[in-house]
């Protein structure tokens, strides 16, 4: 039986740059600055350059970055946020962290983001901010989503954690909204090795509030400006954020190839609905997701892929206001309609920046095999 096609290759990566990554680790253990110090600031400089925002501010996950750009746009406790419902749960998470109330929008019918109508439709005058996440590596209609926030005043918050590079109308994920939140999760397009994140922002303010609110409201030491908490970027995390960020323009663009090669091989299968990509924008494909219609064809995609040893991932089951952990927030079930036909059509396949023709050859003629029944 041929090797076992994984969703993410960490091995694979690690053969590529990891002694590049080994050296960089070494010198931060030399140097014995664990917190902040030089590497972080290389670190934040270069992504604000590569995102093509003005300030970057290291924190400990993506999810503590969410929360502390909220905070720092002005969401509060007893005000509200509007996101999309398809989403991992950390979007949703972050706004219950902030103090907020979540509230969902549905998403578009084709693609996985949300839908401006809906968006438009869900604002009020207790929304202090708007999260759109730029879901699969493929950005949000950010054109539409910053007309609505610019005229109804409200803050908008990417939620960027899978769309590093990605952009839209010529415009770089993270460098549009008030801030915007990246992760560094090691499944992420650019993985620390461990957890990490950082916000992005053109406001001077937003970032300073970042980071005084990641740094327990201090600028010095033994005087708090306000309660924080302690979210950082290791020094050794941002080390080897700096080692990968210099390859991750070919990664994306490996991605994009991988995925150019998925659309190939399964154009015009019945059932199956591939990516959908606006004219104007550029994803960097952190997930390959397909829909399958009807959605009963789904199990059997799954049982395909299962036989011909390729692994796959069902982001997501449900909508995040299914999820028990939202509380008070949870709505019944039909309140997102496009949201749960997403949830019961996905499937994402295998892709990363090393996956050959071969493999897309087995993983494109397992999905062909169960659509051609
Ligand atoms: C869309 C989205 N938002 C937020 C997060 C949270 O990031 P982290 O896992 O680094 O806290 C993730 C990470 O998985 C994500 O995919």
């Amino acid at each position: 039986m041929d090797e076992r096609i994984g969703t993410v290759d960490l091995a694979g990566e690690y053969a590529e740059v990891g002694s590049e990554v080994e050296a960089a680790v070494l010198g931060v253990l030399r140097s014995r600055t664990y917190v902040l110090g030089p590497e972080c600031e290389a670190f934040e400089a270069e992504l604000a350059g590569f995102v093509g925002a003005d300030f970057a501010v290291g924190a400990a996950s993506g999810t503590d970055a969410l929360v502390l750009a909220l905070r720092a746009v002005g969401v509060e406790p007893g005000s509200e946020v509007v996101t999309t419902p398809f989403t991992f749960f950390a979007t949703a998470e972050a706004i219950l962290l902030a103090g907020a109330r979540p509230v969902f929008a549905d998403i578009e019918a084709h693609g996985f983001n949300l839908d401006p109508a809906a968006l438009d439709a869900a604002i009020n005058e207790r929304t202090r901010a708007i999260v759109p996440v730029h879901l699969f590596g493929a950005c949000a209609d950010l054109d539409a989503i910053g007309a609505l926030a610019a005229a109804r005043s409200v803050p908008l918050v990417e939620d960027a954690a899978q769309a590093i590079g990605a952009t839209r109308g010529g415009r770089r994920a993270g460098s549009v909204g008030a801030a915007a939140a990246f992760s560094f999760y090691p499944s992420k397009n650019l993985s620390t090795a461990g957890d990490g994140g950082a916000v992005t922002t053109c406001d001077s303010e937003v970032a300073e509030r970042v980071r005084l609110l990641g740094n327990h409201g201090s600028r010095e030491r033994d005087h708090h400006l306000l309660a924080g908490t302690t979210s950082r970027l290791d020094a050794l995390q941002a080390a080897i954020l700096r080692v990968k960020l210099r390859h991750l323009p070919r990664w994306n663009q490996a991605r994009r190839e991988v995925a150019a090669g998925y659309s190939e091989r399964l154009a015009g299968l019945d059932g199956v609905e591939l990516p959908c990509v606006a004219a104007d924008e550029t994803p960097v494909w952190h997930q390959y997701a397909v829909r399958c219609r009807p959605s009963a064809q789904r199990a059997a995609v799954c049982k395909a892929l299962e036989e011909a040893g390729v692994e796959w991932r069902h982001f997501y089951p449900r909508p995040a206001y299914r999820q028990p952990g939202l509380g008070e927030a949870r709505l019944p079930a039909g309140a997102c309609p496009e949201a749960e036909r997403a949830c019961d059509e996905v499937i994402c396949l295998p892709i990363h920046p090393r996956l050959g023709s071969d493999e897309l050859d087995r993983v494109a003629d397992a999905v062909r095999r169960a659509a051609t029944g």
